[in-house]
């Protein structure tokens, strides 16, 4: 079974109470969805392959590190999923950013595909799947199964990277991708009737874009 971390890092929580608020302005939480992006890029790249590399500083000849293995792709799921893209690429520039689009059926809850756009390369690269709310897992599920039956990508190569989940979504992503690691700044409590993560935050995207 693969990992699920909850990243529960003290900045990590003081910024989700800042944009759990229902008076966070739209200015305010992009930008600490992105801080926090930025602060789980750090804590899921953690374990990224290193190798030597001889280079000459000012004084000598030295032997450091530098990131070795597979290239990397940020997919957010749109279009909460563009949120994080920034965070992530301060701390990974040299990524692809692929995208997919999915909505959820407001009667059925099921996750619908839109769009989906990759990077030609994307199966020999490890995928950061992003998507700040993991609420019943549909979309998670969708997007990671577009990937791995039409993309080719493997399931030990692609990470889900999410802000607040619920339970239900949790289980359910990993009941259908075993070997998908798992990070999310929060687990809440359940979700309401509506779909919605309780406490949460709200709409994600209506809060991104302002458009609500
Ligand atoms: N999507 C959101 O944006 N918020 C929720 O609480 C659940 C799904």
């Amino acid at each position: 079974m693969a990992k699920f971390q909850v990243v529960d890092h003290p900045l990590i929580q003081h910024k989700l109470t800042i944009i759990r608020d229902k008076n966070a302005s739209s200015k305010v939480f992009k930008e600490v969805l992105n801080e926090i992006a930025t602060l789980l890029a750090y804590e899921v790249t953690r374990s990224l392959p290193l190798e030597d590399v001889e280079i000459e500083t000012p004084i000598t000849k030295s032997v450091q590190k530098r990131i070795a293995g597979k290239k990397q792709a940020i997919v957010p799921i749109l279009r909460a999923g563009l949120g994080m893209v920034d965070g992530f690429m301060s701390l990974i520039p040299a990524a692809r950013v692929g995208h997919i689009g999915m909505y959820r059926d407001p009667e059925t809850l099921e996750a619908v595909e839109y769009f989906a756009k990759f990077p030609v390369d994307i199966d020999e690269r490890h995928v950061y799947v992003v998507d700040p709310m993991l609420a019943t897992g549909a979309s998670a599920i969708a997007a990671l199964s577009q990937l791995e039956n039409k993309y080719n990508v493997k399931q030990e190569n692609m990470t889900f990277v999410g802000l607040v989940a619920a339970p239900e979504g949790v289980n359910a992503l990993r009941d259908a991708f075993p070997d998908v690691d798992i990070y999310v700044a929060a687990l809440d409590d359940h979700l309401n009737d509506h779909g919605y993560i309780v406490p949460g935050l709200g709409d994600a995207g209506d809060r991104i874009f302002g458009t609500k």
